[in-house]
């Protein structure tokens, strides 16, 4: 058989299996035997090992399986059945003159439609605050979804003063819904373009997770971790010439015009508790004080901390602030290696703001996406930013020589105790259906695993993505997708020993809604980070 056949024929069968898996039409198919009666040219031995295909996909399956349940279909007729923030209502619980510091405050909200009838089922996409905009002060609500049409919201008082609530309706339950159909529909939300190089020449052809094209196609596999990303092939460039990547948004859509509807600017983000009241908070003599120093290990809550002029305090452990004194310190013969996107990148160029005698050592790449390095070689400390692979989106050219899968990365370092490893990953995922990410994160953990193996005394700290834009175009990149991520890694990851930093919470609490937080933000998730490595 012609190179080009088999290769059609693999790509069909990695795109079946690939729908086989997110469509969970019948999760009982026998997802690793590959039907080779319609086709007698179809692969005896398959790629890649049954055993370990077996007990990834299964997981896969189990996660989406939960998934599915939790957000069932919720087909509606009109706009008027769907969930309204103005005829919602949400009461606090035994409501109090004054509270004192460290008081609960629950409120009890209860969603109606647009007529005003009582919803029978849950699921809202809701983001609770609680801030007091003098003091530079938030955190986050945590909401308890009953699935009855009724939520409970709970606060901690954190602080002293006057505080308000807010309790946003991000999507009705119908929207959310819809956005997890569409989400799962398709693979073709972004355009990549591979760039093939030849001396002086070069060509550029489509690229990605699946291509449904009848040309022959270059073909990039990771067997081990069932990661395929594919180009059509130029005509007269082997597929190893490939080096940049660029990508675009494809206008397409999988929502119907009336889902469509629920996403207009005016409807994302709602407020409910309209009335603006304050809340007022006393300090009242009782003290608990946390004495546990922050480390790799402990499971941060929800919420897991506050801002208080601007600086960042968590409620779990004993966090320690980390002037330039102790920062020089801690990193002394320090390796760290950040792996993920521009929210980690902003790390290093935080860095040498703070701590002098780093400095960027030029690796003769170019562009914003290129490998970033920091040297303070005197002190023995280094500092690497890598982006994780595909899937990468944006507008410029980036290049995929050095460039590695996450856990490809992990298994390049011995590790140490004076090892660091920061990983993050989930914006660049939200276009796409949910397998890529799940399969990614269980790559990830695996890897750890492996590390852990070896060197169980490298520092590995995840940082979940953040909040990013409200207004953003919601089927391709809002939140609601990178919610239901920050849910599977934290599911994924909880029993591992390593360090959380919890940017959807932190992000809430500061109220940053944009994809790469303020230099502030950053400066205390870094602190955060210096807390579990030393
Ligand atoms: C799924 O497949 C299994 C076995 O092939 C079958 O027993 C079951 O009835 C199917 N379920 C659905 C919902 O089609
Ligand atoms: C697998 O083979 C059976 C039997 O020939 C056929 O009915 C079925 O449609 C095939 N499935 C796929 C996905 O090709
Ligand atoms: C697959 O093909 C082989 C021969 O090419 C045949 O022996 C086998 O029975 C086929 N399996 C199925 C499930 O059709
Ligand atoms: C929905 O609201 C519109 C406009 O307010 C009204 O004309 C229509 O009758 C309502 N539909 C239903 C099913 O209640
Ligand atoms: C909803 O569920 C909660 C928790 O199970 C229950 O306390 C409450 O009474 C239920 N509300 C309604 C309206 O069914
Ligand atoms: C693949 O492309 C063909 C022709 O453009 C189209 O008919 C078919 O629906 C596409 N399949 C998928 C899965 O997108
Ligand atoms: C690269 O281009 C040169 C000059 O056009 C050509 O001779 C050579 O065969 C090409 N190499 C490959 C690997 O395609
Ligand atoms: C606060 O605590 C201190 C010592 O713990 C005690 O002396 C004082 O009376 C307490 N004040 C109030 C208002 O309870």
């Amino acid at each position: 058989m012609s190179s080009k056949t088999k290769l059609q024929i693999m790509l069909l069968i990695s795109q079946s299996l690939l729908f086989q898996i997110w469509s969970a039409l019948n999760l009982s198919i026998s997802i690793h035997y590959w039907n080779n009666s319609t086709n007698s040219l179809f692969p005896k031995t398959p790629l890649i090992p049954l055993k370990s295909l077996t007990e990834t996909e299964l997981r896969i399956k189990e996660i989406m399986e939960k998934l599915d349940q939790q957000i069932p279909p919720r087909p509606f007729d009109h706009v008027n059945t769907t969930t309204s923030a103005t005829h919602s209502t949400a009461t606090i619980l035994s409501p109090r003159d004054t509270y004192c510091r460290g008081d609960k405050l629950d409120i009890l909200l209860e969603v109606r439609d647009h007529l005003g009838r009582r919803k029978q089922y849950g699921g809202d996409f809701l983001r609770a605050r609680m801030s007091s905009p003098a003091l530079m002060a938030g955190a986050s609500g945590k909401v308890t979804d009953f699935n009855n049409g009724t939520y409970l919201i709970s606060f901690t008082l954190f602080w002293v003063g006057q505080v308000s609530l807010s309790l946003l309706l991000i999507h009705p339950s119908e929207g959310v819904s819809a956005l997890w159909r569409a989400r799962n529909q398709g693979y073709n939300k972004i355009i990549f373009k591979g760039k093939f190089v030849n001396g002086t020449s070069h060509v550029f052809t489509e690229c990605g997770l699946t291509l449904n094209s009848s040309a022959e196609l270059c073909e990039y596999l990771d067997n081990r971790d069932q990661e395929a990303f594919y180009c059509v092939k130029p005509q007269h460039m082997p597929c190893e010439a490939l080096t940049h990547m660029t990508t675009q948004n494809r206008e397409v859509s999988y929502l119907t015009d009336r889902e469509k509807g629920l996403f207009h600017r005016s409807k994302v983000g709602v407020e409910i508790m309209k009335d603006g009241k304050h809340i007022d908070v006393v300090e009242c003599n009782k003290s608990e004080k946390i004495e546990e120093k922050c480390q790799v290990g402990m499971k941060p809550p929800v919420p897991g901390g506050y801002t208080l002029q601007r600086r960042w305090i968590t409620t779990f452990c004993n966090q320690i602030q980390f002037d330039t004194i102790k920062m020089n310190d801690c990193l002394k013969g320090k390796l760290i290696y950040l792996l993920g996107d521009s929210t980690l990148r902003q790390w290093i160029y935080h860095l040498p703001k703070v701590v002098k005698t780093l400095q960027f050592f030029d690796l003769h790449e170019t562009g914003i996406f290129k490998k970033h390095l920091l040297l303070d070689a005197a002190r023995h400390t280094l500092i690497q930013w890598k982006k994780h692979s595909h899937p990468f989106i944006t507008f410029q050219l980036y290049s995929l020589i050095d460039h590695n899968y996450i856990p490809r990365e992990i298994d390049l370092l011995s590790g140490d105790k004076n090892t660091a490893i920061v990983i993050t990953f989930g914006q660049h995922f939200r276009p796409f259906p949910i397998d890529i990410f799940i399969r990614r994160a269980i790559g990830v953990r695996k890897a750890i695993e492996r590390l852990f193996l070896r060197s169980p005394t490298t520092k590995v700290i995840i940082k979940t993505e953040n909040i990013r834009e409200m207004h953003i175009e919601t089927e391709r990149f809002g939140d609601f997708h990178g919610y239901i991520q920050y849910l599977i890694m934290k599911d994924i990851f909880k029993d591992l020993n390593m360090g959380i930093i919890d940017a959807w919470d932190m992000t809430i609490a500061y109220g940053t809604n944009t994809i790469h937080p303020p230099d502030h933000v950053i400066g205390n998730q870094i602190n955060m980070f210096l807390n579990y490595i030393c």
